[in-house]
C-alpha cells in the first residue's frame, strides 16, 4: 500500500505537492470513488484516474531544465556537489540526457527515458544545439574559418559548425559568439575555442533543436507537451544517416 499522492508522483504525472493539490480539488477517483482528502492509501490493484482518465504506472517523463551554474550532470557526486536531479521535483528516477559542464548553463533535458536518451545522444543524430560563449580576445577570420569547418580534437575533426560573432568589447577584450554543433563530445564548445586560441569565460546553451529556454529563469523547468516529446523523437531519427 502506499499513500495516493506518491502513487500519483511516481508515476510520473505530476510532483507530490501538485498531486495533493488535484486530490484536494476532487480531481482524483480511486476505482468508482472521489478521495478529496489526503492520506488515503491505494494498492497496486487500486485503479486511479485523474479527470476520468486512468494513470499509467510507469509513465515516461521529460523535463526541460534551465541549468544555473554550480551543477553537476550526475545522478550522484562524491564531493557533495549539488546534482542536477535534485533541481527537479518528481519521484520518477530521472537522469540528464547528455552533459552541461559543473560551470555550463542552459538547456538540458531530463527523462526516465533510455530510447530517447540514447538517440538524442547518438553520434549520428545531428539535433542541433545552439551556445551563447563569450570568449577571450576576438575571432580572426582565419580562426572563425576553422571553426565553422572543424578543429581537431582528440585527433578527430569536429563537423561543420555555425559560428556567429555577435559582438567584441574592446575594454574587456571579451567577445560574445553563437555557436551551433550536433556533436556532444566532452567539454566540445570549450575545447574548440581553446584550439583557436580563445579561452571561454562563461557558456550557456541556448537550444537544443527546436526547444530553448526563453522562458526559463535560471533553476526553472517545465515538462514536455506530447507533441515536444514526437517531434524531437522524429528530429533525431530523422538525423540518423
Ligand atoms: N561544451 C562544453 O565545453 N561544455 C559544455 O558544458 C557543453 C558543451
Amino acid at each position: 500500500m502506499e499513500r495516493l499522492q506518491k502513487r500519483i508522483a511516481s508515476s510520473g504525472y505530476t510532483s507530490r505537492r501538485k498531486a495533493e493539490e488535484l486530490i484536494l480539488a476532487g480531481r482524483v477517483r480511486v476505482n468508482d470513488e472521489i478521495i478529496n482528502t489526503l492520506g488515503y492509501k491505494v494498492s497496486d490493484k487500486d485503479k486511479v484516474y485523474i479527470d476520468d482518465e486512468l494513470l499509467g504506472k510507469d509513465n515516461k517523463v521529460y523535463y526541460l531544465l534551465n541549468k544555473p551554474r554550480g551543477v553537476v550532470c550526475t545522478t550522484d557526486d562524491d564531493k557533495n556537489r549539488t546534482i542536477i536531479t535534485s533541481l527537479i521535483d518528481t519521484d520518477v528516477r530521472i537522469f540528464p540526457v547528455g552533459r552541461l559542464d559543473y560551470d555550463t548553463t542552459g538547456a538540458i533535458i531530463l527523462t526516465n527515458d533510455g530510447e530517447f536518451a540514447n538517440l538524442l545522444t547518438s553520434p549520428s543524430s545531428n539535433v542541433l544545439k545552439t551556445y551563447v560563449a563569450k570568449i577571450k580576445g576576438a575571432l580572426t577570420p582565419d580562426k572563425l574559418f576553422r571553426l565553422r569547418d572543424g578543429v581537431v580534437i582528440d585527433g578527430i575533426k569536429t563537423k561543420k559548425a555555425k559560428v556567429k560573432v555577435k559582438r567584441y568589447d574592446k575594454n574587456t577584450d571579451t567577445s560574445i559568439v553563437y555557436i551551433t554543433i550536433t556533436e556532444g563530445k566532452y567539454h566540445q564548445v570549450k575545447r574548440m575555442f581553446l584550439e583557436v586560441g580563445n579561452e571561454v569565460l562563461k557558456l550557456k546553451r541556448e537550444s537544443i533543436g527546436f526547444l530553448n529556454i526563453n522562458n526559463l529563469a535560471s533553476k526553472e523547468y517545465r515538462m514536455l507537451t506530447p507533441k515536444e516529446v514526437r517531434q524531437m523523437y522524429s528530429l533525431a531519427k530523422n538525423g540518423k544517416k
